[in-house]
């Protein structure tokens, strides 16, 4: 009787027991030329239903490496359909189970902050000084965006940003490196967890690689020159911490970096990022960054794109086909070495790896239901977007409202605003689901009488004010002019609310003004008429909800300012870790910068009032020298003086005295947020460790230079230096020569 034909031995890469090493190197060796530029290309399935046929054609040929899943190129400002995880999994079982070698489909999607559950904006959330809620509130959201069959996100933004009036400073968190790494390192661990192939998880991906924020004018795309000592100090390591933290990908930009657009930079791609930090994930592009080269004048068509692309190191194209219709006449041509060809591969199959989509190909269309608006995650939003409330005046302790009040006005475009709250980077929120701050206040606070009027009335609105006890005037601008592509000339308010903040104060009643923008504005009537304003910022669904509490004084508000906040646009850029002008120094009393302007700006990073008070006391240093590999402590003791619990952030800041180059005149090298009862008090402690006091060196290297550092703790950027760290030892480069 014949005996059946033993099945053929499954090839190794489709072995879950090997390392995913082995598992990538036998199947690049099994990858024809045209399969392995496949893989480089990522494509958007635009009108899927009229081209459903071409595209499962072109996944079965095995043509495409990744999708987008977005019908614009502005994903975030535009409403996208909801997905369809049906249909995902139908491409993916195209690829994986119709192509030769079976390479599953990687679905990318701007899960930012949020899907169904909208998170607070980063902007709005980095006045958390939380990274740990944030890293689990971020969890949430990759649960959610997971179930929808969503394995990799073009997030986090890390972008040090310095021009408000850039549209993009609502993705950023904010002026400085250490809270934008912090931040960064938490989006990665949400997104990733310590398996990105465990269900529920996503690739991340931080961007945009490097130093978009600087766009120059605060104009969107436009041209950075960030110096190299800046770049090295503070653009890049943010980036440093999310490749250290195991981001899985990066994603360069649109702009050029000082004649170089990033899309096409050898020397931060392959050079500092790649071969430098040896990192293993991959780079794509950013939508058409690899077209953009042209635009750019760097290439003279998409042949010559293609290869200025592959030839930075970076990895995947973004929608624009140039890698996929020229590498091949390249590599023929002998003008690009297939090692770079199988390095990309190797690193897009490696993530593929890693995020499980051998092994897990297809999402169950279940899950969604399940995980979508968990009250769970809703209830860490609501939490979130509580401790990003920022609080700049409460003359009198206006707020927390108080309880005796009867009637109080809610007023403005803010009072009864929904999809305002979700900001311009959310794809999957839905405006019916969020708590408008009308209903937040009349939830929580049934027995005060919550009137309002049409804001398209101003008349209205005033009268409504008039007969109130108090009025709460919520203003700011919506997503419509924020976010890409949306940048603004002026930094103040939308048209006319100037204008109605006066006309409610000089009602002379008590007024609170709440901003909604998703970036800190100058608001010159709030400071003349109201006697508390509050930066809510883009709150998310949770809006209503989280900032009743504060309102009602359930919780203290703890935010503090992740960027400075101008007194006009004429002082852009103004941010608290600049280099001091040295004639700014005692010996030249008569500099004033300018002669119609005060230098100081109108609110400080890491500023936010509490609704109670606090003392920091007895500050100590373990001791006042530290040998290059040693380490200190310093330390103070919090008390909360005030009459009710609340959180407070202790804030580190340092200044290297004297260095081989300019140094800012302070740097935030450590925060701790500490919540205290009424009289308590707590230790806070922070370690001090050579590798914090490293920096880009005149030698072009990240180095430490023993020497003279000047040591502050406090509850702004403005805590006064008090003791001083001298460091021992000859500086490193010395030492390493
Ligand atoms: C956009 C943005 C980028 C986003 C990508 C995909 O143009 O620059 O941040 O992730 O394209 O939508």
């Amino acid at each position: 009787m014949n005996q059946n034909p033993p099945p053929a031995p499954r090839p190794a890469y489709q072995n879950p027991a090997l390392p995913a090493e082995e598992r990538v190197a036998d199947l690049l060796a099994r990858m024809t030329q045209a399969e392995k530029i496949g893989q480089l290309g990522q494509v958007a399935m635009f009108s899927f239903a009229e081209r459903r046929e071409e595209y499962l054609a072109g996944a079965r040929a095995g043509q495409w490496g990744s999708r987008i899943l977005a019908e614009s190129a502005w994903a975030g400002n535009n409403p996208e359909p909801a997905l369809d995880p049906a249909q995902l999994n139908e491409v993916q079982r195209a690829a994986v189970e119709e192509s030769r070698l079976g390479i599953p489909l990687l679905y990318g999607r701007d899960v930012i902050y949020g899907h169904r559950t909208v998170l607070p904006i980063p902007h709005t959330y980095a006045a958390s000084f939380n990274p740990d809620l944030v890293e689990q509130a971020l969890g949430d959201v990759a649960a959610e965006a997971a179930a929808d069959g969503v394995r990799w996100t073009f997030s986090p933004m890390v972008d040090l940003v310095r021009d408000p009036r850039w549209g993009r400073v609502i993705e950023s968190c904010g002026e400085d490196p250490f809270l934008t790494s912090q931040m960064a390192v938490a989006a990665v661990r949400g997104f990733q967890g310590d398996d990105p192939a465990a269900p529920g998880r996503l690739l991340a991906c931080a961007k945009h690689f490097a130093g978009y924020g600087g766009a120059e004018g605060g104009r969107d795309y436009d041209t950075t020159g960030w110096s190299e000592n800046t770049l090295h100090n503070m653009i890049l390591p943010p980036f440093a911490a999310a490749a250290r933290a195991g981001v899985a990908s990066m994603m360069a930009g649109f702009h050029d970096l000082g004649g170089t657009p990033s899309s096409a930079s050898q020397d931060l791609i392959r050079g500092w990022l790649k071969d430098g930090l040896g990192w293993n994930g991959f780079v794509v592009s950013d939508w058409g960054s690899i077209y953009d080269l042209i635009g750019h004048g760097v290439a003279q068509d998409e042949r010559e794109a293609a290869r200025l692309g592959l030839a930075a190191g970076l990895d995947l194209e973004m929608t624009a086909g140039f890698y996929e219709r020229n590498i091949g006449a390249l590599l023929d041509a002998g003008t690009l070495p297939e090692a770079w060809l199988d390095d990309a591969v190797r690193r897009l199959l490696r993530a593929k790896f890693r995020a499980g989509l051998f092994d897990r190909p297809y999402t169950d269309p279940a899950l969604a239901r399940t995980l979508h608006c968990h009250p769970d995650h809703l209830a860490r939003a609501r939490e979130l977007a509580s401790q990003s409330v920022v609080l700049l005046k409460n003359q009198g302790g206006l707020l927390p409202l108080a309880p005796t009040l009867k009637k109080v006005a809610v007023l403005g475009p803010y009072a009864e605003a929904r999809r305002e709250h979700l900001g311009s980077w959310c794809l999957n929120g839905r405006p019916e689901e969020v708590t408008t701050v009308l209903d937040g206040l009349r939830a929580a606070a049934p027995g005060i009488a919550f009137t309002t009027a049409n804001a398209a009335f101003s008349d209205a609105l005033i009268d409504t004010a008039r007969q109130a006890e108090l009025t709460l005037l919520c203003v700011g601008e919506s997503h419509l002019r924020n976010g890409e592509n949306k940048s603004i000339a002026e930094l103040a308010l939308p048209p006319g609310q100037e204008e109605l903040i006066a006309a409610c104060g000089r009602l002379g009643l008590p007024l609170v003004v709440i901003d909604f923008s998703g970036r800190y504005l100058p608001s010159p009537a709030a400071e003349a008429h109201a006697q508390a304003i509050v930066h809510a910022g883009s709150l998310g669904t949770e809006a209503g909800a989280a900032l009743a509490r504060v309102l009602l004084g359930e919780v203290s508000p703890s935010g503090k300012l992740p960027m400075t906040i101008p007194r006009c646009t004429g002082q852009i850029p103004i941010y608290y870790n600049r280099k001091l002008p040295a004639k700014i120094a005692p010996t030249c009393a008569t500099y004033r910068g300018y002669e119609d302007e005060r230098l100081t700006p109108l609110y400080r990073f890491g500023f936010g009032l509490s609704y109670s008070t606090f003392r920091l006391a007895n500050l100590g240093l373990s001791s006042g020298t530290m040998p290059p590999d040693g380490t200190v402590q310093f330390s103070a003791t919090l008390t909360n003086t005030g009459p009710r619990r609340a959180a407070e952030v202790v804030q580190l800041y340092i200044r290297d005295s004297v260095a081989s180059t300019t140094r800012p005149e302070r740097e935030l090298k450590g925060f701790q947020r500490i919540e205290l009862g009424p009289g308590e008090s707590a230790r806070v402690s922070f370690s001090i460790a050579a590798d914090q006091l490293r920096f880009y060196t005149a030698n072009r290297r990240w180095e430490l230079e023993p020497g003279e550092f000047r040591l502050a703790l406090g509850t702004d950027s403005a805590a006064p230096f008090t003791h001083t760290l001298t460091v021992t030892g000859t500086p490193e480069h010395n030492a390493k020569t």
